[in-house]
């Protein structure tokens, strides 16, 4: 602990760091993290000028940099995932920014040639694997479905699963960047504490809301037909059913001891999050 004590003091010190998705459930908390640690942030998404599908756009954007969080916008190991993030990571390298952090996600095997285009393009890399978000059902796609029916409907059957709470990733990156190379070259597997089925953890927001929330399983081919419904076009629709049919097998239902490791503390607790998120409205009809 003394060891990071010090390398934290010394490598703050004029550390600027690119946030990409800056707007977006990780990367705000990965800001506000690394500001609070007297880190530089420069922030990335496309509302900065930064487009991840335009690389003309990225020089800009890491040119005089130390560090990056790369948060690949849609899924990490979704198709081209791999080409963009070793582009950028490779573009990143060659314009001086030493050390990546790229957010990855546990057990997902489509994962990893991202993680190794990372791992190839030179840099001090580090790999953070996240379990499934407790943020999904307060942000994103979900939650309107859940705040305004009352029901979620995914293809996640009984399978358990680690919430995490994205500001233990945000604390874990911060801590990673600010810890010189403590983490170099280290794969990061981080989970919440305890392990609930996505049914036990709408039970735990209807509990606490006093809404009746409810949860519906369906399978992964219907679930990807009314995504079809919605309009998302057949290419993604296959990946993700793809993604979702590995993610929630039953592979990822076991802790990990990743934010203990970094932070030397325990996750933050999933009821202590739909308490936040009840308290600030983010469930009511
Ligand atoms: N959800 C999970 O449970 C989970 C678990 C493990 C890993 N992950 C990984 O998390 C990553 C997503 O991170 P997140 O959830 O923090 O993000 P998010 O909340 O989905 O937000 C996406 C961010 O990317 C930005 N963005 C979108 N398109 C962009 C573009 N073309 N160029 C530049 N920026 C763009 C958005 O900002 P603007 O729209 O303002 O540009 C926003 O800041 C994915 O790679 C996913 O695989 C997710």
């Amino acid at each position: 602990m003394t060891n990071t004590t010090e390398n934290t003091a010394e490598n703050t010190q004029l550390m600027t760091v690119v946030v990409t998705g800056a707007t977006g459930r990780t990367g705000s908390r990965v800001a506000r993290a690394a500001e609070a640690a007297g880190l530089t942030v420069r922030a990335a998404s496309r509302a900065t000028g930064f487009d991840w599908w335009d690389s003309s756009t990225w020089a800009d954007t890491l040119r005089g940099a130390d560090a990056a969080y790369l948060a690949h916008p849609s899924d990490v190991g979704a198709p081209g995932a791999a080409e963009v993030v070793g582009a950028l990571a490779r573009e990143a390298v060659g314009l001086g920014v030493r050390r990546l952090v790229l957010l990855s996600a546990r057990g997902e095997d489509q994962a990893l040639p991202t993680e190794e285009a990372l791992r190839a393009s030179g840099t001090d890399w580090t790999v953070v694997r996240a379990a499934w978000f407790a943020q999904n059902f307060s942000e994103g796609p979900l939650v309107a479905e859940l705040r305004e029916r009352g029901e979620l409907v995914f293809p996640a059957d009984e399978v358990r699963e680690p919430f995490l709470d994205v500001r233990d990733i945000a604390d874990v990156v911060v801590s990673v960047l600010t810890s010189g190379d403590r983490y170099a070259g280290r794969i990061l597997n981080l989970s919440g504490g305890r392990l609930l089925t996505f049914g036990e953890a709408v039970a735990e927001i209807a509990g606490v809301t006093g809404r009746p929330l409810s949860y519906r399983a369906v399978s992964t081919r219907d679930y990807g037909e009314a995504l079809a419904g919605f309009g998302v076009p057949p290419e993604e629709v296959a990946g993700m059913t793809e993604i979702f049919g590995t993610l929630l097998d039953g592979r990822n239902a076991h802790l990990s001891d990743g934010v203990r490791e970094v932070l030397g503390r325990a996750p933050r607790d999933f009821g202590d999050f739909v308490r936040e998120e009840a308290a600030a409205g983010t469930w009511k009809a």
